[in-house]
């Protein structure tokens, strides 16, 4: 399918040719006293087409994706300058890689690609060499990350990650680009509207929260989405002070802590759904016990929230500590 030229400059649909059409007001003609004067037609261009919601979600995809390789690529930068780095940060990149795209982005690509193949024979091998491109990757992106656990150990050398993480994003990169420049276009003018109402009932094209662009940051991902929401207030030259690191650590903190307050509303809304449902059971198997079995049933709950909620204490005030070490590194290595 990729040998196939984008579509030239198609006729003008019959609307707009009326409209381009429309009539002009006749030269050296007045109009008559007290006549409305006749405005021009406005030239109404034709609407640009919607793209489908899969395919949109696909783009929009694409777009968080670069967006992680570019914050890869600047730990990979750091680390071959020999800076300090926020290891948490460079393991959750390729965990999110492993977890997300490699589990929905590519098979859903996969399963698209392939309603293509059917309708139009001659995109079968680009097809199947994309789709074993995806497996390729997602077997790259595990050895990446296997790559970064060992590197923590001291069993990888910072160069050797630098080197398997710089190809990982090269590929990344070159992957996309063939998709969005050849491919989505293809897919675009091969499917029609019944063709995506199939598809959107597939069960493996349905939406799924991504983990850290959906509306709530797991917290397996938090110091990754904290940084990537940080490198948005970057772009101060380098050197331009120590006061701005301590805001840049403060704004970091302060974001620790509202992603913490998020977990911790999002397990007590949890807990407060699944006190009721068996709350709701226990008044069903006997409501004399109900009450009694109720309470010790809510201690428990309450109880593990508790716990929940402490756990995400602890952890917050691990990442403010990290954040502030990391501070005070960046101001060694500025001092130095
Ligand atoms: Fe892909
Ligand atoms: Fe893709």
């Amino acid at each position: 399918m990729a040998a196939k030229k984008p579509k030239t400059a198609k006729k003008p649909a019959p609307a707009a040719k009326k409209t381009a059409r429309a009539k002009k007001p006749a030269a050296g003609r007045k109009p008559a006293a007290g006549a409305t004067r006749a405005r021009p037609a406005p030239a109404v261009a034709p609407l640009p087409r919607e793209r489908p919601p899969l395919l949109e979600a696909l783009y929009a995809e694409h777009r968080h994706i670069a967006s992680v390789m570019q914050l890869f690529r600047e730990q990979l930068e750091a680390i071959a300058a020999g800076q300090l780095v926020d290891t948490h940060v460079v393991y959750e990149v390729m965990d999110y890689m492993v977890t997300w795209p490699d589990r929905f982005h590519h098979p859903r690509e996969d399963l698209i690609y392939g309603r293509v193949a059917e309708l139009d024979a001659g995109a079968a091998d680009s097809v199947d060499s994309l789709q074993r491109d995806h497996d390729a990757m997602a077997e790259t992106a595990r050895e990446v990350l296997r790559n970064i656990r060992q590197w923590r150990d001291g069993e990888v050398s910072g160069e050797e990650l630098v080197r398997s993480g710089r190809a990982y994003i090269d590929h990344m990169y070159e992957h996309m680009n063939t998709e969005e420049k050849l491919v989505f276009p293809e897919i675009d003018r091969v499917l029609g509207a019944e063709d995506w109402r199939e598809l959107a009932q597939d069960d493996q094209l349905r939406p799924v929260a991504d983990p850290v662009f959906g509306p709530r940051v797991q917290r397996e991902f938090r110091n990754m989405a904290r940084k990537l929401r940080s490198s948005v207030r970057r772009g101060v030259e380098r050197g331009t002070l120590v006061e701005w690191l301590s805001v840049e650590a403060v704004m970091e903190s302060l974001e620790v802590v509202s992603m913490a307050y998020e977990s911790a509303r999002g397990s007590a809304a949890e807990h407060a759904r699944v006190a009721w449902d068996e709350g709701v059971e226990l008044f069903r198997e006997s409501a004399v016990t109900a009450p009694w079995r109720c309470a010790a049933n809510n201690a428990r709950l309450g109880l593990r929230l508790i716990q929940e909620v402490a756990e995400i204490s602890r952890q917050a005030l691990g990442d403010i500590s990290r954040v502030n070490q990391e501070r005070k590194a960046r101001i060694r290595l500025m001092d130095s």
